[in-house]
């Protein structure tokens, strides 16, 4: 006979619990607002793959692009026996572009998932087999502690995708500061930023066509609906995505059309009609607001790259 496991859960996961607490706060709140991290499930990272690669989104590939064409300085402003630090580990084709030309000593991946860090550098270890490979799993937004082992030699910490922008002004600096702490004098910081440009591009980036950024908007009361215990329903919210020019961001919300009433546990929230729950901001920079900000936080700019239609940065910054 099979042996049969019953499961008993009566309470829920960690991740449940952060989720539940962070619907509960931000539903309560005025305006209503949660955090943008609580997008990345499985099925919303699996959506933003996918965005990265609609027609209207450009940072992905015009980040690529950049790194593909600076490579070569990028290889010399790093040094050798680089250490090479990747903020949110190795999905992504940037990382060995980067690896492939910088050829460095060591990588070190750091994720808040266990599960898709253990994958993400197995991949590269088994791909890269004479690269010396190291994982933490921490969460980058908070203070640091990186391991002495994977620090050896010029260590080069590298933040792409323009995700500094899915932090509030504060939070950038919190960020960037942490990282100072974390590094050693004379190491590197290679990072992605979005630039201020055209209103229109930036509002076709956060509302392509085919629908993929609206699904990943939704998808976070998808996650609400399925994982906690309540009777929120997607299909009566719409995706609202625009630029805020006074605070040079992207905004998304999930717009209530009509005026209800969502249960969460035992709380009710009431949604007026064209009330909204802010879920996203994504700043974008100059390339002289952005320097300004990595300066005040102990980073002085070595060198930075544009597209030729200036539509994204990448900044080579030097830790203080
Ligand atoms: C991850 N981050 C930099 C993306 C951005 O552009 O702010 C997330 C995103 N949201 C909607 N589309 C993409």
């Amino acid at each position: 006979m099979a042996l049969a496991i019953r499961v008993h859960e009566q309470s829920l996961s960690p991740d449940q619990a952060a989720l539940r607490d962070e619907a509960l706060l931000g539903f309560a709140a005025s305006p209503k607002s949660m955090s943008p991290k609580f997008f990345y499930d499985h099925a919303g990272s699996q959506l933003f793959e996918l965005i990265c690669r609609q027609p209207e989104y450009y940072p992905t590939r015009t980040e690529e692009t950049i790194l593909r064409l600076a490579a070569a300085n990028i290889a010399a402003l790093a040094g050798r026996n680089v250490s090479l630090i990747e903020l949110g580990s190795g999905a992504s084709r940037k990382i060995r572009l980067l690896l492939e030309s910088l050829r460095p000593a060591r990588y070190l991946g750091i994720d808040i998932s266990r599960e898709f860090l253990h994958a993400s550098t197995h991949r590269l270890a088994a791909d890269y087999r004479w690269l010396d490979v190291h994982a933490l799993c921490a969460d980058f937004s908070q203070p640091l502690k990186l391991p002495a082992e994977a620090l050896g030699g010029q260590p080069l910490a590298f933040f792409p995708g323009s995700s500094i922008g899915n932090f509030d002004p504060e939070q950038a600096r919190d960020f960037l500061r942490n990282l100072h702490q974390a590094l050693p004098v004379g190491s590197g910081l290679l990072i992605g930023v979005d630039l201020v440009k055209d209103r229109a591009v930036l509002e076709r980036a956060y509302n392509d066509e085919a629908g993929v950024t609206a699904l990943f908007n939704l998808n976070l009361l998808e996650r609400i609906r399925r994982e906690l215990d309540s009777d929120i329903d997607p299909r009566r919210f719409q995706h609202r995505a625009f630029y805020n020019e006074a605070e040079s961001r992207i905004e998304m919300h999930l717009v209530s059309p009509q005026a209800q009433q969502v249960r969460i546990e035992n709380r009710v929230f009431d949604f007026a009609a064209g009330e909204s729950l802010h879920t996203e901001n994504s700043y974008k920079y100059t390339p002289a607001s952005f320097r300004e900000l990595a300066a005040d936080c102990g980073f002085a700019s070595a060198a930075m790259w544009r597209d030729p239609a200036q539509l994204f940065s990448v900044h080579f910054l030097r830790r203080e």
